[in-house]
């Protein structure tokens, strides 16, 4: 991590990321942080994770004397890990893949909201005790409201590769937000069926299933509004196109889970091509990052802007 020019009065963490050992030695570490650290990520990779770059400048802008680092943590030590986080004076933690499931039980207080969704994104930690949330859903939500001027309730959804973690998080998320029309697909359709079962216990929503077959998908297009990928289908450039060519309207709003650094990904590019409204992962990144900012710091809004220039320069590589 370097040191942005913008932010002259910090000295950032000149590591990329933390390895656990020296989780397990902080008190050597923090000796040489200036300002402190008091957030952090955890995943396994996590080098690349953009998250510092969005939540320093808002930790700047809201004149917090703090750091927020990247720690690599294996699989199996999120526990032990929380404990480190908690013993040396962090006031939060974000957690990503692949510990969201692990960090269930790993806290103290479970969110509800975090228990139906299965997983934990946000851990904040007060007067030593560990409280674990997931603001990857209420994230979603405001993304959605923020990208497309909608409400969810007001939109029939169809989510691709909702038998995964984060396409199930979507759907119950929408589902409890008051979402009355779910069109489900997914690659292997048998996982789909626990999930219908839930979500018919959450609500009256009308929960439809479809295949991934190109001809089943364009017609069950122009009976929805919001097209969400929670599939991992288009991380790399040479990902085959889930939905077939030109089937998407200019009425649509498309909404792709991923973020690629490379540029737009094929489902963004058709989105574009067709006049429809579109959003990736860097807007589901910016806004469960602020809700998350909210949990550590009460009494301050996130700082939105300074965050979203914060993830803007680190996109270009600044
Ligand atoms: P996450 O927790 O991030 O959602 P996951 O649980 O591994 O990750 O889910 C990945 C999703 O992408 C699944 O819906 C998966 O479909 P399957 O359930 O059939 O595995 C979907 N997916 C991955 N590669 C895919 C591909 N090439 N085509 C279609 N769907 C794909």
């Amino acid at each position: 991590m370097g040191r942005p020019e913008c932010l002259p009065r910090f000295f950032f963490s000149v590591a990329s990321f933390f390895s656990y050992d020296q989780l397990c030695e902080w008190a050597d570490v923090a000796s040489t942080l200036t300002p402190p650290a008091r957030l952090a990520v955890i995943g396994d990779p996590i080098g690349h994770s953009k998250s510092p770059q969005m939540h320093n400048p808002a930790l700047q802008a809201c004149g917090l004397e703090a750091q927020y680092v990247r720690v690599q943590v294996p699989v199996g030590q999120v526990k032990e890990a929380f404990g480190q986080f908690q013993k040396n004076g962090f006031l939060g933690v974000n957690i990503t893949i692949p510990h969201k499931f692990e960090a269930l039980e790993a806290v103290d207080f479970l969110d509800p909201l975090a228990r139906q969704l299965g997983a934990v994104n946000t851990l904040a930690i007060r007067d030593g005790k560990l409280h674990g949330f997931n603001t990857d859903g209420p994230g979603f939500l405001r993304s959605v409201k923020e990208a497309f001027g909608a409400e969810v309730k007001d939109l029939r959804l169809l989510i691709l590769g909702a038998g995964g973690g984060a396409g199930r998080a979507v759907a119950v998320q929408s589902v409890l937000a008051g979402c009355q029309h779910l069109l489900l697909a997914n690659r292997t359709e048998s996982k789909l069926a626990p999930l219908v079962q839930e979500l018919a216990s959450l609500g009256s929503a009308q929960v439809q299933t479809c295949s991934l077959a190109p001809a089943d998908l364009a017609q069950q297009l122009a009976k929805v509004d919001l097209i969400v990928n929670a599939t991992s289908v288009g991380m790399k450039a040479e990902d085959a196109p889930l939905l077939p060519a030109g089937c998407l309207e200019a009425r649509h709003f498309v909404y792709d889970m991923v973020y690629r650094a490379s540029g737009p990904t094929e489902l963004i590019q058709a989105a574009e091509a067709a006049g429809a409204g579109h959003a990736d992962g860097m807007c589901l990144l910016l806004h469960q990052g602020a809700i998350s900012f909210e949990h550590w710091v009460p009494g301050h809004t996130a700082p939105l802007e300074a965050m979203r220039a914060g993830l803007a320069a680190a996109n270009a590589g600044v």
